[in-house]
This record gives C-alpha cells, sequence and structure tokens, in this order.
C-alpha cells in the first residue's frame, strides 16, 4: 500500500544546491514554506547563549514528591522484595518503568511477571543504557550478580517512601485515549511558537486533535505540572538539539511551562528573537525560575563539512566530528537529542561521494551504516564530555510522518485526517535506525542514556500534522498551493510534542539527578 510505505521528509536544506530530486525509493521530502525560508537560512552563526541573571521567586514550594510504585496484579503495592528477581540490574533498569503513578487505574495485567526474564534488555523501549548511573553506588552493577546491590542503591535513590521504582510497564506502549482536559495551553495562546506551528491561528478548523493522551497499557504517567517542573529546572539549564522536529518539541515544553507562569513576560528568548528556523542557538530563559530552555539546531548532531578534491570542493558529511555547536551544551542539566529526517535526503540516501571520515570520502555508504557511524561518533562525544553525574542525556527517537496518496512533492497529504489511527495493522515498522540507535550504539555507552522511543505513538496520530495550515492562506493560489506542499512531518501545537514532553517529565522523574528526584 503506498499509503504504508514509509515516507521520508527532509525540513529544510543549507543551500539551494541541495534542491531535491524525488529519485529514489525512501523519498525525500520538504515543504515548500521551508525550503522557501532556507533561500535566506545559510547563516551558520552560531551565538553564544548567555544564560543566568539573577532570578528570584517566593514561591519556592518543592515538596511535591511523586510516588513511583509498581503494582502486582493484586493491586499491592511493590517493595523491595522485586528485587529477587534475577536481572542483572542493566536489565532491571531497562525494564525499570513508572508504576501507578496516578493511582486511578485498577490493574496492571503486565506487572504479573511472566515475561520476567527473557529478553529483558532486548524487547523493552524504554532504555537507560550504561553501566552505571548516579543511582547505584557500585560499578559492578552491570554484572549479573550484583543485583543486590544495585537493587539498594537504585531504591534509595528512589525512596519516595511508598515502592521502589521497579515495574513491567513500558511507558512508549500504549494507546491513545480521549482527554477533555487537554491541552496544556489553551489553542492559539502562545505568541513564542513559530508560526507554522500555530494551527489554529493558520485556520485549521477542527480541534480534536488537541483532546488525546497517550495511556501506557501498564501504569498511568503524571500529567505534566509545569510549576513542579520549573521548581526542579530552577537554575538549570534544558537543552533540545537536534532537527526541526526538536525544535517542535522545544517550543511545546516553552509553551506548556510558560502556560503555568504568572507574568508572562518575565519568559522570553534572551536575544529578543521570534524565529526560530534559521540555524542556530535559542534560549529561553524563565526569569522566575532561574533556568533556561534552549534549542540547539544541530540537524545531523555531526558536522557538515566541505571536501576540497581535485575536481573542485563539495559538501560532505563528516561522521567522525560533532556538529561545532557542542560547546553550547556540553553543560547542560538536561539534553534532548534527535537527528532523523534529514537522513532521508538525495545525498544522504544516496550517499555517492558525501560521508566523510578524516580524510577518507566514501565513494558510496548506506544511509543505516552512515547514520550508526554518526551516532557513534555522538555516543563517543558523550562518554568522553558528559559529566554524567550531572547532566541527564535522552535520545528521542523517530518521529513518522504521514504523507498519503503521494510524497511531499507529488501531492502527499494529510490534511482531512481529524482522527488517529486506530488499528495497529496499520502502523508501520519500527524504524531501522532507531533499531541501530537502540541496539548497537547506545548498549556500548557508558553515559546512561534514556531513549524515548516516540515512534509507534507517533505513528498513529495522522491527524495532528500541520498540512495545509502551517500557513495562513488569504487567496485561492495559496490555498492551492498549501494543498499541493503540505507537512505532513511536523506537528501542530498545541499537539502530539506536548505528549512527548509528558514523557520528558515522567521519565525525569523517575531517572533524573539531583532534585529531578522524587
Ligand atoms: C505557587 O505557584 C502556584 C502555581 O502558579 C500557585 O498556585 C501557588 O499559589 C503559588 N504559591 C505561592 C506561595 O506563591
Ligand atoms: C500481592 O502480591 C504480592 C506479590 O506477589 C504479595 O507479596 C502480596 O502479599 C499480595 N497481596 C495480597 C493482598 O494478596
Ligand atoms: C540467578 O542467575 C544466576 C546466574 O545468572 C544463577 O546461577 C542463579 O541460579 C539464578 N538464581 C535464581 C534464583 O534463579
Ligand atoms: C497504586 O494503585 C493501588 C490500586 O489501584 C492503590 O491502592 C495505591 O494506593 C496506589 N499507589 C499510589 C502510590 O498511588
Ligand atoms: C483486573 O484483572 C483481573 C484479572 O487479572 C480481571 O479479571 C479484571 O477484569 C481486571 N480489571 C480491570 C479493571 O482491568
Ligand atoms: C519498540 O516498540 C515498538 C512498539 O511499541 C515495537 O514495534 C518495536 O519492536 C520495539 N522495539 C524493540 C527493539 O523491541
Ligand atoms: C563495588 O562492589 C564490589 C563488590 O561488591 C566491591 O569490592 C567494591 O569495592 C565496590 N566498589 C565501590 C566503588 O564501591
Ligand atoms: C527511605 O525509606 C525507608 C523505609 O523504606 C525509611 O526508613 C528511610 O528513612 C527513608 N530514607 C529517606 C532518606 O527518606
Ligand atoms: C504542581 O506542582 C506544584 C509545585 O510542586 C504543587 O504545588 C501543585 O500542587 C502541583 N499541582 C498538581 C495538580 O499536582
Ligand atoms: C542561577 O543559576 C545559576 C546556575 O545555573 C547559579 O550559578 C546562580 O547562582 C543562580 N542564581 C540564583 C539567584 O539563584
Ligand atoms: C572528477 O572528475 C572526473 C571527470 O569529470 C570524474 O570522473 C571523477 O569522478 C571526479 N572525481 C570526484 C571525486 O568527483
Ligand atoms: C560522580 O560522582 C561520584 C560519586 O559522587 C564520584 O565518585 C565521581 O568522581 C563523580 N564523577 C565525576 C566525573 O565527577
Amino acid at each position: 500500500m503506498d499509503s504504508c510505505k514509509r515516507l521520508a521528509f527532509s525540513e529544510a536544506f543549507v543551500s539551494q544546491k541541495r534542491k531535491i530530486i524525488s529519485a529514489f525509493s525512501l523519498g525525500v521530502g520538504v515543504s515548500l514554506l521551508l525550503l522557501l525560508t532556507v533561500l535566506n537560512n545559510t547563516s551558520l552563526t552560531v551565538p553564544k547563549v548567555q544564560v543566568f541573571l539573577l532570578g528570584s521567586d517566593s514561591n519556592s514550594s518543592f515538596s511535591w514528591r511523586f510516588p513511583f510504585s509498581a503494582r502486582y496484579s493484586n493491586g499491592s503495592v511493590s517493595s523491595l522484595h522485586r528485587a529477587e528477581v534475577n536481572v542483572s540490574s542493566e536489565c532491571l533498569e531497562k525494564k525499570t518503568l513508572l508504576g501507578n503513578l496516578t493511582g486511578n487505574r485498577k490493574n496492571a495485567s503486565l506487572h504479573d511477571g511472566h515475561e520476567e526474564h527473557e529478553d529483558c534488555c532486548s524487547l523493552k523501549n524504554f532504555t537507560v543504557s550504561g553501566k552505571e548511573n548516579g543511582h547505584a553506588g557500585n560499578s559492578s552493577c552491570s554484572g549479573h550478580d550484583a543485583l543486590g546491590k544495585c537493587e539498594e542503591g537504585l531504591v534509595k535513590a528512589s525512596n519516595g517512601s511508598v515502592g521502589s521504582l521497579f515495574g513491567e510497564c513500558d511507558i512508549f506502549d500504549g494507546k491513545w485515549v480521549r482527554d477533555e482536559s487537554k491541552p496544556y495551553y489553551p489553542m492559539g495562546s502562545c505568541p513564542l511558537i513559530d508560526r507554522d506551528f500555530d494551527c489554529h491561528l493558520n485556520g485549521r478548523p477542527d480541534s480534536e486533535y488537541v483532546k488525546w493522551k497517550w495511556q501506557p497499557h501498564g501504569c498511568d504517567i503524571p500529567s505534566l505540572n509545569a510549576t513542579d517542573f520549573l521548581e526542579k529546572l530552577r537554575g538549570q539549564k534544558l537543552v533540545f538539539v537536534g532537527d526541526s522536529l526538536n525544535r517542535n518539541m522545544w517550543e511545546s515544553m516553552v509553551c506548556i511551562l510558560r502556560q503555568s507562569v504568572r507574568d508572562k513576560k518575565r519568559v522570553f528568548e534572551i536575544s529578543g528573537k521570534t524565529e526560530f528556523k534559521k540555524k542556530g542557538v535559542y534560549a529561553f530563559r524563565f526569569e522566575d525560575y532561574n533556568c533556561s530552555v534552549d534549542f540547539v539546531g544541530s540537524p545531523f548532531i555531526v558536522r557538515e563539512s566541505t571536501f576540497k578534491g581535485t575536481n573542485g570542493s563539495f559538501e560532505t558529511l563528516r561522521l567522525d566530528l560533532m556538529d561545532r555547536t557542542t560547546t553550547t551544551y556540553h553543560d547542560a542539566d538536561i539534553i534532548v537529542f534527535n537527528t532523523g529526517h534529514w537522513w532521508t535526503h538525495e545525498k544522504t540516501s544516496r550517499g555517492e561521494d558525501y560521508y566523510q571520515e578524516g580524510n577518507h570520502i566514501y565513494p558510496r555508504l548506506k544511509v543505516l551504516d552512515a547514520y550508526t557511524r554518526a551516532l557513534t561518533t555522538w555516543a563517543r562525544w558523550i562518554d568522553n564530555n558528559i559529566d554524567a553525574n550531572r547532566t541527564q542525556v535522552f535520545f528521542r527517537g523517530y518521529s513518522v510522518t504521514h504523507f498519503r496518496g503521494g510524497q511531499w512533492n507529488s501531492g502527499g497529504q494529510c490534511h482531512k485526517e481529524t482522527e488517529p489511527i486506530t488499528d495497529g495493522k496499520h502502523l508501520r515498522k519500527y524504524p531501522s535506525k532507531m533499531r541501530a540507535l537502540e541496539h548497537v550504539v547506545i548498549p556500548k555507552m557508558k553515559t546512561p542514556v534514556i531513549y524515548m522511543n516516540i515512534s509507534r505513538l507517533t505513528d498513529y496520530r495522522k491527524d495532528g500534522h500541520p498540512s495545509i495550515y502551517r500557513m495562513e492562506y488569504k487567496t485561492p493560489e495559496e490555498h492551492a498551493s498549501a494543498e499541493l506542499h503540505q507537512d505532513c512531518s511536523h506537528w501542530c501545537l498545541p499537539g502530539v510534542p506536548d505528549t512527548w514532553n509528558e514523557l520528558l517529565y515522567a521519565s525525569l522523574l523517575k531517572y533524573g539527578k539531583g532534585h529531578w528526584k522524587s
């Protein structure tokens, strides 16, 4: 089926030279608007981010404790006894999940332990890797025999007085359910976001797409308490690093948090920017909380470069070097990475004379191989430069697209979609790049990285894209053009990325460092 084919999308291109031709089976996409934007967006300048003036706030109620607990099917709150499960701590950690956080669900059928031992590390999507993390006191924890110690360490860390952190729940495995309490901020209420995500202001008539919440099968996740989030972020820096899908998530986070701040003027982009599409670094400061929420545009994470060959110079991608932006985020307290959509455009998917390591240009390299090499460079950089005692690292997975009846440039559409996919049979295969990340790259790292596997949950949401509402059209011509060049990659805000942030919050409460520990 055409509509089931994985269609890819690249949001923006650094130069006109990269104008794309749809030639490969993977497909390549770009929205016209974005393409146009890019034409005057070639700047690679990276403004220095300056943060932190003084902040003060009397509202320092910091006592919100979050009871994590796992449930057995008999409804009891689990305790240390769970440590008797004979799996390595690493596995335990990977399986560690959120228990009944809100306590309003009766059963936890996934908790009854049938699947306990087998494939404990490979089947779970909520991966924390790394031998050691701040929670457990001893690096021998990765071995199969240090269980008791690890349990003790982890449980101590989680000493929420109610139960242990352990459970069987994969928060990325679930379904969408109606939630009339959503969205987190009224539609059209957040003036900070890029206009292409503000579907409501751009004239989108339906609004049902904001009334959904993600319900994991095995547990509940808390809704994102913005006041609590900001309290915990006090004095800290949260940075989203990656492509425009991470910009989408970042803008969602800024809007959610801003909604809880009384004096909205005290939330501002530190250099006064109001558009965020140019490559660069942006930082929203929350003055009352002395913290900032930043976005660093780095679509490949690794470095775009130029190779001077005998025939002249040509563009390459250095798989062995990080993008130059690392200095802007290496000291952050929380970093959320992503890279994905740019690995689908022509150059990356064709892979001819494009990928470079040292002085070597690969005449031809498969994109999956290149992606794995790039992320291995990323992983090495993390292990060598990130202070795991301070910084919590996330990798947000691939957000799938929903072009139907064509591709980005051949009339692919999603604008008539007003409901999520309900039948799981219509979902696509787990992306191979994410498989590589999860099973090849992350397991070799020593720094714990939390992988947010959002591919499947976003796959359900064919209804949430800006589609033709990425712009406000005033003439029939604009309307016709909008129909031809829809954005079925990014997401309306409020919308799906709010849920990613909800899951980020839940993960931070579970694994975070310092005062993120509940
Ligand atoms: C703290 O902030 C919350 C949310 O804005 C508000 O409801 C509460 O009244 C504030 N408390 C104080 C002491 O200002
Ligand atoms: C519930 O199950 C747990 C673990 O199997 C057990 O320890 C506990 O006694 C049970 N509680 C009840 C009320 O059956
Ligand atoms: C736990 O695993 C070890 C080896 O991995 C094995 O020797 C031991 O018998 C197991 N214990 C239980 C209770 O299954
Ligand atoms: C978890 O759920 C059970 C049953 O639904 C409830 O009795 C218990 O109080 C809940 N625990 C927490 C910490 O909410
Ligand atoms: C709880 O689980 C029991 C058996 O495990 C099942 O019979 C019951 O229907 C479940 N209740 C809910 C509310 O899911
Ligand atoms: C991750 O989860 C998705 C669905 O939630 C599943 O299809 C996929 O196989 C999982 N990945 C792995 C590696 O288990
Ligand atoms: C880790 O545990 C082992 C054995 O349990 C112990 O010998 C070692 O000293 C511990 N190391 C640290 C740093 O606590
Ligand atoms: C941790 O929980 C135990 C009981 O489970 C309690 O005795 C201890 O005081 C708690 N420690 C902290 C620091 O809360
Ligand atoms: C949100 O967090 C704040 C600060 O921790 C707390 O005062 C408030 O009660 C929380 N709100 C909800 C709905 O849990
Ligand atoms: C604000 O946060 C920075 C660290 O991020 C810290 O050095 C500074 O002391 C904080 N300022 C106040 C007033 O808390
Ligand atoms: C250089 O140009 C020659 C002749 O046009 C061509 O055969 C060769 O592939 C080119 N080499 C590179 C690296 O582009
Ligand atoms: C991290 O913390 C541990 C324990 O507090 C300490 O031993 C270790 O040196 C720290 N690592 C770094 C890189 O600061």
